[in-house]
């Protein structure tokens, strides 16, 4: 949940905080988001391509992924089973297209050291690999891939300010750019019921909640899922308006005012980014996480922020209502909308967590 200063401030009384200083000038999870650092610290060309893929996008910051290196030339790709969403994300949908990130990120990473990546999508159907990686010499460069340290899934209001014709033109090679107003507000609309009916649903919600992190030391500890720290929101955390057991108290303050902020920030969207698929195998899935990674990267190198919003696209009897919604308005007959994310300039944003790659390999 994306608090801002200025909501968090008119709440608890600036005061507060200060007194508190000291403490909270050493509130940042360094652990946590140690992964960053280390990308490009390996000397095998495979690990090294790995330490930048396992910074790829994912679902609910699950990361999904459990890697097998074979041989010397070889990375094997498993979903990790025991890293499920099973209320919002029953047939594993968002977790494949997640793993699609991952190997494209792979992919452009590898290329900068000179190794051409080729790839098996399950190989052995549903029961095995998620993919087969071939390392061989001969890759060539690719631009995106100095946007990778700084790109983000961007959970804070946008400015109201319209990402321009011409940058919604070439965005237009990775995705469906949505600038029309009269298509951007039936979209809000959309995000916003679906983000309702999600936090409606209690086992839905609760999910998300089983999946916040709060503070530094519970980050640490578990470098995934929602991270509620740094200074500002510890500062919440202290004067008890930010924690657990607010979330799941409909009537609290914190559960309101954390409402209240996912409206504004909804709403504060100038355009929109748009992935569908003609069918809905693991393959096109693959495909759209591989197509998504490539736009997130075009977007942070163009100076816009983007930030998936699945809600209406999950595939549970509650939400069935909303996603149908988002297929009429989204898609062609038959197609499935695999990724719908908010675009425009957002602020930069802090790096997520994220678990070490020697606790990924088997
Ligand atoms: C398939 C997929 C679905 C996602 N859905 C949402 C979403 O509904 N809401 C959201 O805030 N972020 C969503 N995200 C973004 C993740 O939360 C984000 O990638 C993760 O927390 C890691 O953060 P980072 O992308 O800034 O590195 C999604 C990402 C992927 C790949």
């Amino acid at each position: 949940m994306a608090l801002t200063r200025r909501k968090a401030l008119a709440l608890i009384g600036g005061g507060t905080i200060v007194a508190a200083g000291t403490f909270l000038g050493t509130r940042t999870p360094y652990a946590a988001i140690a992964p960053w650092d280390a990308a490009g610290g390996y000397d095998d060309p495979r690990k090294w391509a790995l330490s930048y893929a396992l910074l790829a996008p994912n679902a609910h910051n699950i990361q999904p992924w459990l890697v097998g290196l074979e041989g010397d030339d070889t990375v094997t790709l498993w979903r990790d089973k025991t890293r499920e969403l099973p209320e919002t994300d029953p047939f594993h949908r968002q977790l494949v297209v997640s793993l699609g990130c991952f190997l494209e990120q792979m992919k452009i990473a590898a290329a900068q050291q000179g190794k051409e990546v080729s790839f098996d999508i399950y190989p052995d159907g549903e029961d095995g690999p998620a993919a087969v990686a071939t390392f061989a010499n001969g890759g060539t460069p690719d631009p995106l891939f100095n946007a990778i340290l700084d790109r983000r899934s961007c959970k804070e209001p946008f400015e109201d300010r319209p990402v321009p014709p011409e940058l919604a033109e070439s965005l237009g090679s990775y995705a469906t750019i949505v600038t029309d107003q009269a298509e951007v507000a039936a979209i809000k609309d959309l995000t916003w019921q679906a983000w309702l009916a999600e936090l409606a649903y209690p086992p839905t919600h609760k999910e998300s909640v089983d999946l916040m992190r709060f503070g530094k030391a519970e980050i640490n500890a578990n470098p995934d899922g929602i991270d509620l720290g740094g200074p500002f929101l510890e500062s919440l955390m202290l004067v008890g308006v930010l924690n657990r057991e607010q979330q799941l108290d409909r009537e609290s303050t914190g559960f309101q005012q954390g409402v209240a902020i996912y409206e504004e920030m909804l709403h504060a969207t100038p355009a929109y980014a748009v992935l569908t698929s003609p069918t809905n195998t693991r393959a096109d899935q693959i495909m759209a996480g591989r197509q998504w990674l490539r736009l997130n990267l075009a977007t942070t190198q163009a100076g816009l922020s983007l930030h998936p919003v699945s809600q209406a696209l999950q595939e549970y009897p509650q939400m069935a209502e909303h996603y149908a919604a988002a297929h009429e308005l989204l898609a062609k007959d038959g197609e499935t909308v695999q990724l719908l994310g908010r675009l425009g300039y957002g602020p930069q944003i802090p790096r997520t967590p994220r678990w070490p790659l020697e606790t990924r390999l088997i």
